[in-house]
């Protein structure tokens, strides 16, 4: 090949497969509004540092402003041959303005450019979800105020282990949700920072000032390392991983919700307003809501995977491979949304706790068996010794299809004579509830001050 050949090695164009193999353009313009955004300052950078005449930068300012007008209109849509949205705007623009159009991309690659609006995006996408995770601990936090002496069997193993406040177990899950609120925070620090101005991989022969263009994207600081600049993507990791953590504690709510509208259980009823029918039995009621949110939890978990692979073998610094990325960040992105913004109505109107049946279901059971045991611990039995002696009597209770109210004051003083007429009281649920006042416990007094305290967060932050 002769060095005219290689001048003119893009003379013909693309296979058109090929080019519908490489765009990115049918996912990418969701960039566009960030892409404008990020052009713009690095327009300002180079006329403020003298690289371009000031008029032209505001001509470039002005070009890419009348795009965004163009497109939020609806009357931007580049197709495949346009590639991807960073040349869809380039070009459009030196439509708009003409050659001035064309410096634009002096001292910049669409290697700094892509990584600039990734972070400009994820950014904005992180706050969302942090709005939407808080509108989610709110919900929990109204549900758990109403529910403070509302009884719940709590389970171990799922078998019934010992009974809980209601708001208890809601605000289990407002922590989870307070620990995803703050991860995307800290997490926001480190997709808070610039790539901008690290060329291609090597950094740039012009005059540029990184610190201005981050100053004027609000970024809170530059890379410091341009082959890192475009070639990191952890950034994107973590927030799938942030993501899925959020997705896992969502899919956990779901089961439980899912569980409780069952006939087996019977703790909660769907409303109309979040249940679907069955096109064949008449008398179904499905949980979609909470399926669904579970079902997409996976999808989360494979967009991490997909970008830890994607990742591991990627030579520095750009490979192409890199345009994967976006599509996993946008469905997880979405998909974090979306199943936030459910749960929270499903949360909010969707359902309805059965008081009726939870106070059933903590009145019939043994889980109040270690309230006896420790009745008897604190009258002096060694605590193992009254753990053996309640087992004795939960077999022999079963075996008269009894439950421990049932059992006479005789009945109690043989078994122990440490026992007093004070055993009911010590085995009705709601003291059995009550008493567990250790802190962070379910006993009322704690779980009210767990409330104070998830009000104050929710407050202030
Ligand atoms: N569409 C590309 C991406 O998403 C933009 C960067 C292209 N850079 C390059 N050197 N081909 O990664």
């Amino acid at each position: 090949n002769s060095p005219e050949t290689w001048s003119q090695r893009f003379e013909s164009a693309l296979h058109p497969a090929i080019a519908r193999f490489n765009a990115s353009i049918g996912f990418d313009i969701q960039l566009i509004e960030y892409d404008l955004t990020g052009s713009q300052a690095h327009a300002k950078m180079l006329a403020h540092t003298g690289i371009i005449p000031a008029d032209e930068g505001e001509q470039l300012v002005a070009g890419l402003e009348q795009i965004r007008q163009e497109y939020r209109a609806g009357h931007f849509t580049p197709g495949i041959e346009a590639e991807d949205v960073h040349f869809a705007v380039e070009r459009r623009l030196t439509e708009l303005v003409g050659d001035v159009g064309k410096k634009l991309h002096t001292a910049r690659s669409r290697n700094d450019q892509v990584g600039t609006d990734t972070r400009l995006y994820l950014r904005s996408q992180i706050q969302t979800i942090r709005q939407r995770l808080r509108e989610f601990q709110t919900v929990l936090l109204t549900l758990a105020e109403q529910n403070v002496e509302t009884l719940i069997p709590g389970y171990t193993h799922l078998q019934r282990a010992q009974p809980l406040s209601l708001a208890h177990h809601l605000l289990a899950y407002f922590e989870m949700a307070e620990r995803d609120w703050q991860r995307l925070g800290e997490i926001y620090q480190r997709v808070n920072v610039s790539p901008l101005g690290s060329g291609a991989l090597a950094g740039t022969t012009f005059p540029i000032d990184r610190h201005y263009t981050a100053e004027l994207l609000n970024f809170g600081g530059v890379y410091a390392n341009s082959l890192d600049g475009v070639s990191d993507r952890d950034f994107a990791i973590e927030f799938l991983c942030a993501s899925s953590l959020i997705m896992v504690h969502l899919s956990r709510l779901s089961e439980e919700v899912i569980l409780w509208a069952s006939e087996e259980f019977r703790f909660i009823t769907l409303k109309d307003s979040c249940s679907t029918g069955s096109s064949i039995m008449p008398q179904k009621k499905n949980p979609d809501v909470p399926e669904l949110v579970r079902g997409k939890t996976g999808r989360v978990f494979g967009h991490l995977q997909g970008l830890l692979v994607l990742m591991k073998g990627l030579p520095l610094a750009y490979n192409k491979d890199l345009q994967e990325d976006k599509e996993a960040l946008f469905d997880a992105v979405l998909t974090v949304q979306s199943c936030l913004e459910a749960m929270t109505i499903l949360l909010r109107e969707g359902m309805e706790f059965r008081r009726d049946r939870l106070l059933e279901a903590v009145s019939e059971d043994f889980s109040n068996a270690t309230d006896v045991a420790d009745y008897l611990a604190t009258k002096g039995v060694p605590f193992r010794e009254a753990y053996n002696l309640v087992g004795k009597v939960v077999k022999t209770s079963l075996a008269q299809d009894k439950l421990l109210k049932d059992l006479t004051l005789e009945e109690w003083q043989t078994l122990h004579p440490k026992f007093e007429a004070d055993i009911y009281d010590a085995i009705a649920p709601r003291q059995v509830v009550a008493a567990r006042n250790s802190y962070g416990g379910t006993g009322f007094d704690q779980v009210r001050q767990a409330l104070k305290s998830a009000q104050h967060r929710i407050l202030n932050g």
